[in-house]
């Protein structure tokens, strides 16, 4: 088969072969009355077969250059100066957090014990690095229809051990950023923005337009499926802090204190001249180790997807914007039934989903299942509110575990009336009248 061929010669046939298998067998099919409609999912061409085959026969599998381009060129999109590439939305997470709590923060580290805001009516895994670690979620309650934290309320949430605040932009909608970071300011806290779901969406503050993820001291990402570009599982970390994202790379990379990439040795030249700990001196550097960590590195073979995904992200994120904007004027007879969401002021978001809260009387349950008995697929707002839920079950009753601010009615609304549907690139102007139609049927 590949006879008197170079190795590069083969790669190119293959990669051609490839690149007609994805067109004959992964073209998306044109959508016929009752096929189902998911409320997200990939979107993806020979581009990403191809990458990922690449990839593949170059079997490097660990991070290599499709890693480095990925993350080299997610900063540039962003406009940040680091980047770092992990498996998942929620290894961002985690290590965004842990990250607060090195030694090399001194005072500023986050200790067991301090308290950091957040909200309830979130995804688990914004919150659970905070209990994992022994710090204390201070839940705030959300607005309806923006589904972000209350900034009427935030600064009460404020307490002598409070140290950092962490927040999901909800469904692509940006949090009230200017209040955020004037409270971060002002009581000199950290600001950790989970931008899983809002890639792409952006804030004007100060008269500058900025993506999120960029404007708190660091940003995550998710690439899972439905997420705005996918590798099928993965995340990022980013920061303009060069300090923290050394703190990043190293809890990312086993804690340790070396920042040789992979399949190098002695990249400073140091590795044997240093003292580190109580160790002896000159112990290899390669195997020192300056925190607790993990090892949440993503493969170059999901980066090679996103490498493909990323030239996608401008035209995914108008998509989804445009998408909203139809389904909105679809459905905007029925607000006398239904509150419609609303963007945060200042913002332009490139929303995951079209987030609905019944009104008093009308049953978001009739309405969910009517849809998904037409083949729609539907979304909560994640957990609803958090602390509902059997994680919590341990720890309810410990007052020393969790503090809330006031009571979190709003959240408790939207666990029993919200529910979202799809604006992902994935619609046409048939599904988007299909799933209006539905609902308005639904709630008659
Ligand atoms: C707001 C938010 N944060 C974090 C995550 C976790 O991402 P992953 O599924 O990649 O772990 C998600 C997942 O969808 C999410 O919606």
């Amino acid at each position: 088969m590949f006879e008197n061929m170079s190795e590069q010669q083969a790669r190119k046939k293959i990669l051609k072969e490839v690149a007609e298998y994805a067109e004959k067998f992964h073209s998306s099919k044109p959508y016929e009355k009752g096929d189902k409609i998911n409320y997200s999912g990939r979107i993806y061409d020979r581009k990403e077969m191809t990458l990922l085959v690449d990839s593949a026969l170059k079997f490097w599998l660990t991070s290599g250059e499709y890693t480095d381009k990925f993350e080299k060129n997610l900063a540039e999109y962003l406009g940040v100066k680091y980047c770092s590439v992990v498996n998942s939305g929620s290894s961002a997470n985690l290590l965004a957090f842990m990250a607060l709590t090195s030694p090399l923060l001194n005072e500023r580290a986050v200790k067991r014990g301090d308290e950091i805001i957040t909200v309830a009516a979130s995804f688990p895994t914004t919150v659970s690095p905070i209990i994992q670690y022994g710090a204390v979620p201070v839940f705030v309650d959300v607005t309806i229809p923006q589904y972000n934290i209350d900034v009427e309320i935030l600064e009460k949430a404020i307490s002598k051990k409070t140290k950092a605040i962490m927040l999901a932009h909800t469904l692509g909608n940006p949090f009230n950023i200017k209040a955020v970071k004037n409270i971060c300011k002002k009581y000199n806290l950290w600001l950790i923005e989970d931008n899983c779901d809002a890639l792409g969406s952006s804030y004007t503050l100060d008269g500058v337009k900025k993506y999120t993820g960029t404007f708190g001291d660091i940003g995550t990402s998710s690439f899972y499926p439905p997420h705005h570009i996918t590798m099928g599982e993965g995340g990022a970390v980013y920061t303009d802090n060069a300090l923290l994202h050394k703190i990043v790379r190293s809890l990312r990379d086993w804690g340790r204190d070396c920042v040789c990439p992979s399949g190098v040795d002695n990249f400073c030249k140091h590795r044997f001249d240093g003292q580190y700990g109580e160790l002896p001196k000159g112990y290899d550097h390669k195997y020192v180790y300056s925190h607790f960590g993990y090892n949440l590195k993503a493969t170059d073979l999901q980066c090679a997807i996103g490498c493909a995904q990323l030239e996608k992200l401008s035209e995914f994120t108008e998509r989804r914007k445009e998408n909203f904007a139809k389904l909105y004027k679809l459905l905007e007879g029925a607000q006398d039934k239904l509150i419609l969401p609303e963007r945060c002021e200042n913002s332009d978001p490139s929303w995951f989903g079209f987030l609905i809260t019944c009104k008093e009387g009308v049953s978001r349950d009739k309405i969910v299942s009517h849809l998904e008995n037409n083949n729609i697929q539907t979304r909560m707002l994640f957990a609803g509110n958090l602390i509902k839920h059997p994680c919590f079950d341990v720890i309810r009753s410990d007052k020393s575990a969790y503090r809330i601010c006031g009571n979190l009615e709003n959240t408790d609304f939207i666990m029993k009336n919200s529910f979202w549907i799809g604006v992902y690139p994935g619609m046409t102007d048939e599904k988007l009248a299909e799933m209006a139609n539905r609902i308005i049927e639904a709630v008659g």
